[in-house]
């Protein structure tokens, strides 16, 4: 089914609004995930110390939710303590970069929002576009705003691009929650072609691996899909391979927190796993991104791969599930060789193997 990009932004409402700017007060407020499902509560912040600390805790989470919060942060960089000067005020934006870049490692969108809007910021006043600070805010909101609309879009179009791989009645196993929740936009990366195939009356469903130690599968993706109707299973992460072999899974379709430009894909531990049993039975696997998610620079072993409080997985939500003291390792992403990757679907189309001649075709293109 064809369907344009131009009917889908007018059809597109989305009922969850993770991450809302608030422009007269210069706050922005996100919906908590770390409290989701069980509860539907908010945080407004108004400084990059907070901002920072909000997606170190993972009140917002997801590679492009990360960098749209960090472009925001960089805004509040000027607007919670206004600098006089615009020499001050790059200054600031300096500061508030390195304080919003250790948030978290793995997903580059964090550092490539951040740095972004440094370089916007530079480039306005050396060129004398901002002559006043307050000229230099309204550029920077405007920026970060342009970061959100163009995540947005970039979605739609993966989404569109997408629905080629999907067949009316297919079910989609994805892993972690990379809908809308993970991108800011309420649409998502991974789930976008399930969404539009969705709001095209296809027949689709999902297969929601728990993804231990944060549930990111059980709590947010279930209750995302469900939120949309679209139908969901939720599995323990230990079935995934029993439901690829029985044969209940035609595709596999998870995010990505980097890619580099050899097509090794980063993502929610869990997801090689997913990659490797799929290649095995012949189910293809599909690596869904934005371009900002890409990171053309990196080797493998230059990426950090983030390890979280070991408390994560001695416990599960504070209720003890191994002896108190347990020697812990708890790595939150995994790396995916690109052997095991049928394509890459981006917003500028979908990368066929061999991935290191042609992801940089598609991403420079
Ligand atoms: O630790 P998280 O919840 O931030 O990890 C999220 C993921 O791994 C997602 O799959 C990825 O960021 C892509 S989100 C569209």
């Amino acid at each position: 089914m064809k369907v344009s990009l131009k009917e889908l932004k007018e059809n597109f409402n989305p009922k969850l609004k993770p991450i809302i700017w608030n422009d007269d007060k210069n706050t922005l407020t996100l919906l908590d995930q770390s409290a989701l499902p069980f509860e539907t509560t908010y945080v407004e912040l108004k400084d990059p110390e907070g901002i920072s600390s909000a997606i170190k805790l993972m009140k917002v989470r997801g590679a492009p939710a990360i960098g749209i919060t960090a472009a925001y942060g960089m805004v509040t960089a000027l607007t919670s303590d206004t600098p006089v000067t615009l020499e001050e005020a790059i200054e600031k934006l300096t500061k508030a970069k390195k304080v919003l870049d250790q948030a978290r490692p793995t997903a580059v969108n964090l550092t490539w929002a951040t740095s972004n809007m440094l370089n916007n910021a530079k480039k306005y006043v050396e060129q004398g576009e901002a002559k006043s600070v307050n000229e230099l805010i309204l550029l920077l909101k405007r920026d970060a705003k342009k970061i959100f609309d163009d995540e947005l879009e970039a979605e739609l179009q993966m989404g569109i691009y997408g629905l080629e791989k999907i067949n009316d009645g297919d079910t989609i196993l994805t892993q972690c929650n990379a809908g809308g929740l993970a991108t800011g936009t309420g649409l998502g990366t991974a789930l976008a072609p399930v969404k539009v195939a969705h709001m095209l009356g296809i027949k689709v469903s999902v297969i929601a691996p728990e993804t231990r130690p944060w549930l990111q599968g059980s709590r947010l993706t279930v209750y995302e899909l469900m939120t949309d109707g679209i139908p969901v299973t939720l599995i323990a992460d230990t079935a995934v391979g029993l439901v690829m072999y029985k044969g209940m899974v035609n595709s596999v379709m998870v995010g990505a927190d980097r890619i580099l430009s050899d097509g090794h894909v980063f993502n929610k531990i869990g997801t090689f796993k997913e990659a490797v049993i799929a290649h095995e039975l012949g189910i293809p696997f599909y690596a869904l991104a934005p371009i900002s998610t890409f990171d053309l620079k990196s080797r493998v072993e230059d990426v950090k791969i983030e390890e979280r409080d070991p408390d994560e997985v001695r416990t599960i939500r504070g209720i003890p599930i191994a002896p108190e003291g347990v020697k812990v390792y708890n790595p939150v992403f995994d790396v995916t060789p690109p052997k095991y990757v049928t394509a890459i679907i981006t917003e500028k189309g979908i990368i066929y193997p061999p991935f290191d001649k042609n992801v940089r075709k598609i991403v420079e293109k």
